[in-house]
Parts: structure tokens; sequence; C-alpha cells
């Protein structure tokens, strides 16, 4: 999918930290971009290859500048940069708003400008900015503010992806800082309690996300399986297909950006399956980046269970309809179409596509019911038929 300018969709890629942490290098860098083509996901959407945290060395160079650890980039910033390029995608790097890096590694805190510059020269087209070892007397939005001047006046167009894990009432001053996502949420973990703790966070959210400044619900975990070697991510880790699913449904229900953290050289057929999922990808990107809205479904037991509907209004006039089940046992959902703004007295029906199955459905007036499975969803696609 084309961007029309940076950020104006919720941006797609894939991002080193959830697998891999530490144990970054070119080689994996390029072998990721080598299979975004090859495999696929270049064509379905995803543009971003992202390196986060420890890719430099402990110390600035002695004129200040940022260093590339040489061990595990031996060509170079510009050279990883020029190679991602060159497959026609997008390159991410990763600082932090703090004197420090949450692992350790300098910060970009009073080097901003410099750092943005820095970025530029080596090509990056993404940067997202941590927040850990921030000064206590600093105002998290001012440290925000100057990295996304320093970013605009850098001498490129770089993607600004904030990540203060929903502190502070981001929400409330990101997208006038100039951030074009933002975590709106902690960081998840392989497992389905994480995800559902997440999703369930959002929901009082989705008025704040929209064109160039997307809520970003964190890096998806789909296909990791358990397979991270970072401790707080991998902790009871690995979902199953189901949840995979669900956690991805829902991620492109609520517009956030989709940035994969498997390790996609193994990502085996489900895994792959549900990353390029044609319709619920268009549901995520669709031009105007609505927040969706929910609806709790009568009576109240089937609500305290964990089903929830969530509407999100297309830039057609199509509506996008999750019918989400994150609790323990099956349950019927029932949809009334006067809850999505038709009239009972005109009659407008629904032409309802099953988004994961792939069918129409037929033609249906007033309500529809489905039964979906625990922590399962149904995704599906209604266009308004007029009543004739
Ligand atoms: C966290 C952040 C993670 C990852 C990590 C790196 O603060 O939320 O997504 O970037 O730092 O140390």
């Amino acid at each position: 999918m084309e961007n029309i300018k940076t950020g104006f969709h919720p941006p797609m890629g894939w991002n080193s930290w959830n697998t891999f942490t530490w144990d970054i290098n070119e080689d994996l860098i390029k072998q990721v971009a080598d299979v975004f083509v090859e495999e696929g996901y270049k064509d379905a959407g995803y543009e971003y290859i992202v390196i986060d945290d420890c890719w430099s060395l402990k110390q600035r160079d002695e004129n200040g500048n940022l260093v590339a650890d040489p061990e595990k980039f031996p060509s170079g910033m510009k050279a990883l940069a020029d190679y991602i390029h060159s497959k026609g995608l997008k390159f991410g790097m990763y600082s932090c708003a703090g004197t420090h890096t949450c692992a350790g590694y300098p910060g970009s805190f009073e080097y901003e400008f410099q750092d943005a510059k820095q970025f530029a020269s080596w090509g990056v087209d993404y940067l997202k900015y941590d927040y850990c070892y921030k000064p206590r007397a600093m105002d998290g939005e001012l440290l925000y503010r100057r990295m996304a001047l320093a970013l605009k006046n850098s001498g490129r167009d770089i993607l600004f992806s904030a990540c203060n894990w929903g502190e502070d009432h981001v929400h409330d001053w990101i997208r006038s800082a100039g951030a074009h996502m933002y975590r709106s949420t902690g960081d998840i973990q392989d497992n389905w309690d994480s995800i559902k703790r997440l999703a369930n966070s959002q929901m009082d959210k989705a008025p704040f996300t929209g064109n160039f400044c997307h809520n970003d619900m964190d890096m998806l975990v789909v296909g990791m399986r358990g397979g991270s070697n970072n401790d707080f991510i991998g902790t009871i880790g690995g979902c199953t297909d189901t949840e995979y699913k669900t956690h991805f449904a829902l991620w492109c229900m609520m517009g956030s950006p989709l940035m994969i953290g498997c390790d996609i050289r193994k990502a085996d057929a489900m895994t792959k399956r549900i990353l390029m999922n044609k319709n619920f990808i268009a549901i995520n990107q669709d031009d105007e980046a609505r927040g969706f809205y929910v609806l709790h479904p009568e009576p109240q037991w089937l609500t305290d269970s964990g089903c929830f509907i969530l509407v999100k209004v297309l830039a057609d006039g199509d509506l996008a309809i999750g019918f989400f089940n994150l609790g323990e046992g099956q349950r019927g959902i029932p949809l009334q179409f006067w809850d999505l703004g038709l009239s009972t007295a005109s009659g407008e029906m629904l032409s309802l596509y099953d988004c994961w199955e792939e069918k129409e459905l037929g033609v249906f007036k007033g309500q529809y019911h489905v039964v979906v499975p625990s922590h399962d969803c149904v995704i599906l696609r209604g266009k308004i038929v007029p009543n004739d």
C-alpha cells in the first residue's frame, strides 16, 4: 500500500526487539529485508525494517557522535540503509529521550539535533524514541517536541515513533508535539494475558488515533511461539494460532501500527496467513484511519465475560465489524443493525463478507448473530444495501 505521505497510514514493518534484543547484526537485518521481498511481506504493505536498542557502542566518539557497534555492523549504518533502500524498503533506528537507552547505551538527551542529523546522513527513515533514563526534572513533552523538531529539520523525511509506554497522559500532547505514532501501552509479552490486557487498555483511547499520529499498541508477537531471548517478552511464552489471529485482528481494528516482532525467516504457514491477511490489513490501512467504536452486546453477562464488538467506519462507506470473545467458553454474540446507525424504518440491509474465511455471507436485515469460540474473533466487512 503506497503511503501518500509519511505517517498517513499506520506504519507497517518489522522490529528486532521482540525476538532478538541485543543479538542483532547486519546479516540478520539484510536477511529480513530479503524475506520481506521474497516472501510477499513487501507486497502485503510492510515497508519499515527497524533496528531497536543495542546497536551502538557504549560511548559516543570524540565529536559526540553515536557510533554503530563495528562487531555487529561492520559495514556501517549507511551501507545497511543503502541495502534496505535497494530493495524498495525503508530503514528504521532507535534512540531514547533520556541520557541512556533502556539497555544502557547512549541516549539522545541534549544531543537531539546532532543525532537527528546523524540519522539523516545514514539514510534513516524512521526513528523509535524511548523513555528510559529521562532526567526527572525534564518534562517528557518537551523532549519529544525537541526530537520531533530536530527530525523535521534534519534534511530527511523521518517518521517519528514515540515510545513513552502510554505514560504522562501522552495522548493529550503527542500529536501536537510532532510524532507520527506513539506507544499508547506498556510493553507487550508473547502470551494471551498480555494481548488481552493491552487491548482492554485501549477501549477509551480510540478518539486519539488518526492520520499522522497513530496509537501504537506495541509490536506484534504473532508467530513468536515463545521464541525470544528476552526474559520479559518471552515469559509464559507463546500463544495458540487462534490467539495470534485475534491479536492481529485487534491491532488491525484498533488502527495500531503493524510492526512484526517474530523471526520472519522462520515463519510458518499460519504466521504468514495471519500477518499477510489482506482483508485485515485493508481495515488497518484505511485512508481515513478512524478510531473504532465499541458495542457491548446484551445481556450484561456476555459483556462481562469478555465479549465485545468493535466497529470501524471505512473511507468507502463500508463498516469493519469485529466480534471478539476474549473470554473462556464459546459464546453467541448478537449485533443489532440499529446500533450501527441503520434505520429500522427505511430498512437498509448489510451485505457481509468474512475477512478471515474470505467469503461472502449474504445480505442480512435487522441483525446478525455469530458464534465465536473462546479467544477467537470474527471480522466482517459490511456494505450497506438499500431496501428496495
Ligand atoms: C522499551 C521499549 C521496548 C524496547 C526496549 C529496548 O522501553 O518499550 O519496545 O524498545 O525498551 O530496550
